[in-house]
């Protein structure tokens, strides 16, 4: 069979058998999210066990008066991830900045969500950027003197460890700069039934988007995974106050990875995902640790989801 080599990328390739060659086989979560998955996510967010996207969006529909009274006029909005068509015009819409500068890694997509912004906001400037937001980020020289405000929604920084979250946040305060503030989501620790009911659907949706991570592995890396022999499992970790998704072998399985094999005993697990869930003061923490002062939250209904502006303030070290 002829490979086409290059279509091959290396960080995806690495990811895969170094992770899986672990004692603990993981593959980051970041490689669920090729054209299909990043589809089924969408689906996944209509779902109605899956609490997360609209419970946010109502929380920011509802409070964004509130919300948008705290941030300064004439401020840039930095968001951290291509805008989703619902939640970012909302905040745009409230809070009236100067300019919109989205960053996203996936430049097409990027390039349609700023062009859908440019479309709705003709009187703000965009400039979507392209990068990794983990790695370095030049922003647009244009809005080097405006007051600045992240946008991080989603409950993306569940995806990370809390090291990793810190690091992280602590990263976005080196690319706002003090004096900034963020606006950030977070899901809530909750009943583990409702969590794992949010990431096991009946209808089978997250088991797909979970199961299209072994279907892309063999279209891009030649692997030959049999689809049948893996399960989707979502477990609550409650040491570390998340939920897991694992890809769990329903029989002795072997398989080959680009000539590479690899047994899995009936029962073992490829850890896909973590979603990391805090209470308020694990929220606030992890947010002081990153170098963010929260100065307000606003908790949807029974506290399924909070939003929190936070600022990077001067470090002190001392009272
Ligand atoms: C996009 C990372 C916020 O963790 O809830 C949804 C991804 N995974 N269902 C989440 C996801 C399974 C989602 N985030």
């Amino acid at each position: 069979m002829l490979k086409t080599v290059e279509k091959v990328d290396p960080a995806f390739r690495a990811d895969v058998l170094n992770g899986l060659a672990e004692p603990i086989p993981a593959i980051p979560a970041r490689w669920l999210y090729d054209r299909r998955g990043s589809e089924l996510f969408d689906e996944i967010t209509r779902l109605p066990e899956y609490y997360p996207t609209r419970t946010e969006t109502a929380l920011l529909q509802d409070r964004i008066g509130e919300m948008a009274r705290l941030i300064p006029a004439d401020s840039a909005v930095i968001e951290f991830g291509a805008g989703s068509a619902t939640k970012t015009p909302i905040l745009l819409h409230a809070v009236d900045p100067a300019a919109y500068v989205p960053i996203d890694i996936s430049g097409d997509y990027l390039r349609e969500s700023a062009a859908r912004v440019d479309a709705e906001f003709p009187g703000m400037k965009v400039y979507p950027v392209e990068a990794d937001f983990t790695n370095h980020v030049d922003l647009p020289p244009e809005i080097a003197a405006m007051p600045r405000l992240g946008f991080f929604p989603g409950s993306t920084i569940g995806n990370f460890v809390p090291q990793s979250a810190t690091d992280l946040l602590r990263h976005f305060r080196t690319i706002l700069g003090t004096g900034a503030r963020l606006l950030i989501g977070m899901d809530r620790v909750k009943p583990v039934d409702r969590l794992i009911a949010a990431y096991d659907d009946p209808a089978g949706v997250t088991a797909e988007f979970n199961l299209n991570l072994l279907r892309r592995i063999n279209r891009e890396l030649g692997g030959d995974i049999p689809l049948d022999a893996f399960r989707h499992q979502a477990r609550w970790n409650d040491m570390m106050g998340r939920i897991e998704m694992h890809l769990v072998a329903a029989r002795d399985v072997e398989f080959t990875i680009e000539g590479r094999n690899f047994a899995f005993a009936k029962g073992r697990s490829i850890h896909t995902e973590n979603s990391h869930k805090y209470g308020p003061r694990g929220a606030r923490l992890l947010l002081l640790a990153g170098g963010w002062t929260p100065l307000a939250e606003w908790n949807a209904p029974g506290e399924d989801f909070a939003l929190i502006l936070a600022e990077a303030e001067r470090e002190r070290f001392a009272p």
